[in-house]
């Protein structure tokens, strides 16, 4: 990817976060990024580190070898209609990170053989602690060599089939709101049982990070480790059984059925 030149077309909320997980991670020279939007007076900070910065999407992909869409779904079209005489299929390849757009749907505009990824980052990109979920379409070997690569040094690249894309989108992207409601709550928790609110945020960060990497390191189940910390008739089972009389699981289940219906509809 280091040789590769990158062009993000839309650098809202979740391009920054990817640029700034690039950047970070020194996985390119600033130089070989090129960051578009029409509004580009919030991307000065990242022009003064050295990378493009453009209200020109045609430039970009001129300028570039792959091409990131990371703009909403209503704004795709257009992009995809003003870049498609600039895309060459022996150079490009063309990422797309819009919600519900379908790699038929792109095609429909960027005819050819063109190498189309379809990807779901979320915005834990801008630590490099993402999880993105990729699909693609007339990639060779080395086309998803160099899109694992590039997603993988903003966390962790896993491939799925397209029609998987949109529950991705539930359990990556938007997951990232449901835990940081979980976060949130057991914050308030700790704050009623007597912590101030920077000693119960610390606490509760560190928890959810090492819960999270006993599960990524050890390989192991939920529930294991639950049964770890479960003494028979002790608070934490009196907590967790509270909890899930309270409809815990539930309500989370419940309520990541209810956003996938949703995207579902759309
Ligand atoms: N945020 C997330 O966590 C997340 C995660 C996964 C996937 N996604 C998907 O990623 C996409 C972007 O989401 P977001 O939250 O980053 O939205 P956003 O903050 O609104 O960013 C989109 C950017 O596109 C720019 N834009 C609009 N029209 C443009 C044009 N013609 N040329 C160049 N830039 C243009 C906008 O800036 P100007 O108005 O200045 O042009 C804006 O900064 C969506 O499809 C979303 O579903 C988001």
């Amino acid at each position: 990817m280091k040789d590769r030149k990158l062009a993000i077309i839309g650098c809202g909320n979740l391009g920054l976060s990817i640029l700034k997980g690039l950047l970070e991670g020194q996985t390119m020279p600033p130089a070989h990024i090129t960051t578009t939007r029409r509004n580009t007076e919030s991307l000065a900070h990242f022009k003064a580190q050295g990378v493009h910065v453009t209200s020109d999407n045609v430039q970009a992909v001129r300028d570039s070898d792959v091409i990131l869409i990371a703009v909403k779904p209503y704004n795709i079209r257009s992009i995809l209609e003003e870049i498609k005489e600039a895309l060459a299929p022996s150079r490009h390849i063309l990422v797309s990170a819009v919600t519900g757009v379908t790699i038929r749907e792109i095609q429909e505009v960027v005819q050819g053989t063109l190498p189309i990824f379809r990807v779901m980052p979320n915005t834990a990109a801008d630590v490099k602690e993402s999880v993105t979920c990729i699909c693609q379409e007339n990639a060779q070997p080395t086309h998803v060599e160099v899109v694992d690569h590039l997603f993988s040094r903003i966390g962790t690249a896993i491939h799925i089939d397209e029609h998987l894309m949109e529950a991705s989108t539930i359990l990556g992207a938007c997951g990232i709101a449901y835990v940081m409601r979980f976060i949130r709550a057991m914050i308030q928790g700790g704050i009623q049982i007597g912590f101030d609110t920077k000693t119960a945020n610390a606490i509760v960060n560190q928890t959810v990070l090492g819960a999270a990497r006993l599960l990524i390191e050890r390989k192991a189940h939920p529930e294991h480790e639950i049964d770890k910390v479960t003494t028979p008739k002790g608070c934490t089972i009196v907590g967790l059984n509270e909890m899930e009389h309270n409809g815990f699981s539930s309500s989370l289940i419940k309520g990541i059925v209810a956003s996938f219906e949703k995207i579902e509809k759309k």
